[in-house]
């Protein structure tokens, strides 16, 4: 890709991550650290020691370098660093950090293809749901190679396919019916579905040791969950922005309307479907 296409993709993608951290905000209910399945699959994939040195980059709001952050404080001078290319995103992480008194965590803007790190700095590197978005996929996985130390590892947590993750559909309809008007699915979100995606860019990137696994399971919600607001306010931001409990109201009836096709019983069962990737540095 040429200078100039670089720069614009970098600020399109910049741009709709600042839009999108309105609803990160709002739906970002507590500072806790979180023990969901991604999070502690991502944490186990790291050798953690005293003094460990781990990078997480497309930190988001802090996940899931929060939850390693308090697995971390059991180790003396370990520390991670979370990273992000959106000031907006990380600043709610930070927020998050400093609500909770950890002392651990680190924070720096970066770009996953560009890190300012100087090579051989990291014992281990995560990365939840981040790869899927930059356009120059393989140097980010270069990148994370160049970081770590010999004997680090590398982990990437990302959706499987769309079909395998009926949610994002079911968002999409309800939006659709009850605004009147189109509501696509964001498809990227999806394109290292495929098993074998993730593993192929960590081969290129020079990892040995290379292991994908499926994570798959059913998330059980009740009715009046966080989540469905949390898909709804993450995903259109700009759409509920200036919503009052009150708008919330019907609309988030008429999404569990329609993810009825989940239901059993008084509880929904939502397919969640991602891959995990871990390869090491020889
Ligand atoms: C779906 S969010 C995931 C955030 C968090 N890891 C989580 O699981 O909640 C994706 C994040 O990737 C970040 N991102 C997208 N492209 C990036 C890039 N090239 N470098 C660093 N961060 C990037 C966005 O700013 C956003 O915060």
């Amino acid at each position: 890709m040429d200078t100039a296409v670089t720069k614009k993709t970098t600020a399109d993608a910049l741009e709709h991550w600042k839009s999108r951290s309105t609803g990160w905000k709002i739906t970002n209910f507590d500072a806790q650290p979180r023990d969901d399945i991604f999070n502690i699959k991502l944490a186990s994939a790291l050798c953690i020691h005293p003094g460990s040195n781990i990078l997480d980059v497309a930190s988001g709001t802090g996940e899931p370098s929060i939850w390693i952050s308090k697995l971390l404080e059991e180790h003396k001078g370990a520390t991670i660093t979370a990273t992000d290319m959106t000031y907006e995103m990380l600043n709610i992480a930070r927020e998050r950090a400093q609500l909770l008194n950890f002392t651990n965590i680190r924070f720096a803007i970066a770009s996953m293809d560009r890190l300012p790190f100087a090579d051989n700095s990291f014992d281990g590197l995560t990365c939840r749901m981040g790869l899927m978005f930059p356009k120059d996929k393989e140097n980010c996985v270069k990148e994370a190679h160049r970081v770590l130390k010999a004997g680090g590892a590398a982990t990437y947590l990302c959706w499987g396919p769309l079909r395998s993750n009926p949610a994002f559909q079911l968002f999409s309809e309800a939006m659709k019916n009850y605004f009147h008007e189109k509501f696509p699915i964001r498809e990227v979100r999806h394109c290292l579905g495929e098993v074998g995606a993730i593993t192929k860019l960590l081969h290129q990137a020079g990892f040995s040791a290379v292991n994908e696994e499926v994570i798959s399971y059913k998330r059980e919600v009740t009715r009046g969950d966080a989540y469905f607001r949390q898909g709804i306010a993450r995903t259109w931001p700009d759409r509920v922005a200036e919503f009052t409990d009150n708008d919330w109201a019907p609309l988030l009836k008429h999404t569990e309307e329609v993810f009825s096709v989940l239901k059993k019983g008084s509880k929904f069962f939502i397919p969640i479907n991602a891959n995990i990737c871990r390869g090491r540095v020889k």
